[in-house]
């Protein structure tokens, strides 16, 4: 990262005018990596044999010895807003404890109540031997919050989704799935032997299309995250209801990003649009606004207790752990019993994205505390990204194939923990670096 820097400053065509520049920084990162066809994920399909294409999958070493390499940073401690990396206290906004709640003395205090009293794990499955007392109770104060009939505590979000989706979609049915949907659904739908048809993210005119083109099948589900978790959009429930009520589909909502952040008590975007009622199913995960680990379904009891006997990604995997379900328990009290948590949350988003905005970035006009900075070409994020880092702010990319090659973000995301002290320094670290290298106008 150093020779780069060095390069650039060196470079006497390197002048002051900021698009020169921005171009100049990112062909002389270009010259030493190959983006184009990197990725930083393999795209060999040769016939030399099976294991050929991790050999020849050099992108990550190319990228750690450039020092732009942004994955799996090594987190060594973390309080709140702050966490310790490479030995440095650096503020996070990649994070998704968006109620401040993953260190909360009395979600860890609950965590070790039930660590003494059931040991470290569940060693079996929900199914036949890992259901404990602690589960059940999970699932009852699940379902009385969101006011359905049951619920399901599974031991991940991916899970929930991946095994509701692909137990539910028999093979004459087709599922309706947003492009820009989480990876899990894609494998839910995937793995199933029905049909899914992708419409464009947020496109309700295409979604009518294959509604349409679909009439007479009569198993049709509508599945949608209500918070998209890359762009920070929100779905557009109250027309995906309509339509389905049009055509007589089924709808699923993954409120990963809604539960905690949006709606009566965080509730989710569901609640936001009063539209409980008309949602089938509703799918939440424990490891963003719950602090922990874990994902669940709520449904009418019938739905339920299908899916709990026939969800492979439920029925064959080890049971939640004691100490995570404890924590999500006394997690779920504090979000229900503080609602000024949220109402944080909502100030600090507001906050930053109008300092993001006045500096002439584009963010979404929304309250969502996703907020994606577009920084376009890929090489270019990545650099800003460690220079971001190196000025203690720890932040996460998107880039190919996550999103298109040339629309590359650097993702930000925000908890009700944040001080201003840490918005203004975030803010002022993106204005320095957005400048330096001709994002934003000075
Ligand atoms: C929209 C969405 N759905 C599902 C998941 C999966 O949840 P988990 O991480 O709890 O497995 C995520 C996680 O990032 C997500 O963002």
């Amino acid at each position: 990262m150093k020779d780069i820097r060095r390069e650039i400053a060196d470079d006497n065509e390197v002048d002051d005018v900021l698009h020169r520049k921005r171009n100049k920084i990112i062909s002389l990162l270009k010259t030493k990596f190959d983006f184009q066809n990197a990725h930083l994920r393999s795209t060999a399909n040769n016939n030399d044999g099976l294991l050929e294409k991790c050999k020849n999958y050099d992108a990550p070493d190319q990228a750690k010895a450039l020092g732009i390499y942004p994955y799996f940073r090594e987190i060594e401690a973390a309080s709140g807003s702050q966490v310790v990396i490479e030995g440095k206290k650096v503020v996070t906004v990649s994070t998704n404890n968006y109620l401040g709640l993953t260190q909360d003395p009395r979600v860890v205090e609950a965590a070790k109540k039930a660590l003494d009293l059931f040991g470290a794990g569940c060693t079996g499955s929900r199914f036949l031997n890992g259901t404990l007392s602690l589960h059940k109770r999970l699932e009852t104060e699940l379902a009385d919050f969101l006011g359905r009939e049951d619920s399901i505590v599974m031991s991940t979000g991916f899970q929930a989704n991946q095994g509701t989706i692909s137990c539910l979609l028999g093979r004459k049915d087709v599922a309706f799935s947003d492009r820009e949907n989480h990876a899990s659904i894609y494998e839910g739908c995937a793995i199933s032997p029905g049909k899914t048809m992708r419409y464009n993210h947020n496109d309700m005119e295409h979604l009518e299309y294959y509604l349409k083109k679909y009439r007479d099948v009569p198993g049709k589900l509508i599945i949608t995250d209500t918070i998209f978790s890359m762009s920070g959009d929100i779905a557009n429930l109250p027309a995906i209801v309509k339509l389905a009520k049009d055509y007589g589909a089924v709808v699923l909502v993954d409120e990963a990003h809604g539960l905690g952040v949006m709606g009566d008590g965080g509730r989710g975007v569901a609640s936001y649009y009063s539209l409980e009622k008309e949602i089938d199913l509703y799918m939440g995960t424990f490891s963003k606004s719950l602090g922990s680990i874990g994902g669940f379904i709520s449904s009418n009891k019938k739905v339920t207790e299908y899916i709990r006997h026939k969800a492979s990604a439920f029925i064959f995997t080890a049971a939640l752990p004691p100490a995570s379900v404890a924590g999500v328990l006394a997690a779920l009290d504090i979000m229900i019993s503080e609602p000024w948590r949220q109402e944080k949350l909502q100030e600090n988003t507001s906050y930053v994205k109008k300092g993001f905005f006045d500096m002439g970035f584009q963010v979404n006009n929304n309250v969502v505390p996703i907020v994606p900075i577009k920084v376009g070409d890929e090489a270019l994020t990545l650099f800003m990204n460690q220079l971001l880092f190196e000025d203690g702010v720890f932040a996460g990319v998107a880039v190919s194939p996550v999103v298109p090659s040339q629309q590359a973000m650097i993702r930000t995301s925000f908890m009700s923990n944040h001080s201003r002290e840490d918005l203004d320094y975030v803010l002022n670290s993106f204005k320095k670096f957005g400048v330096e290298l001709g994002i934003i106008p000075r």
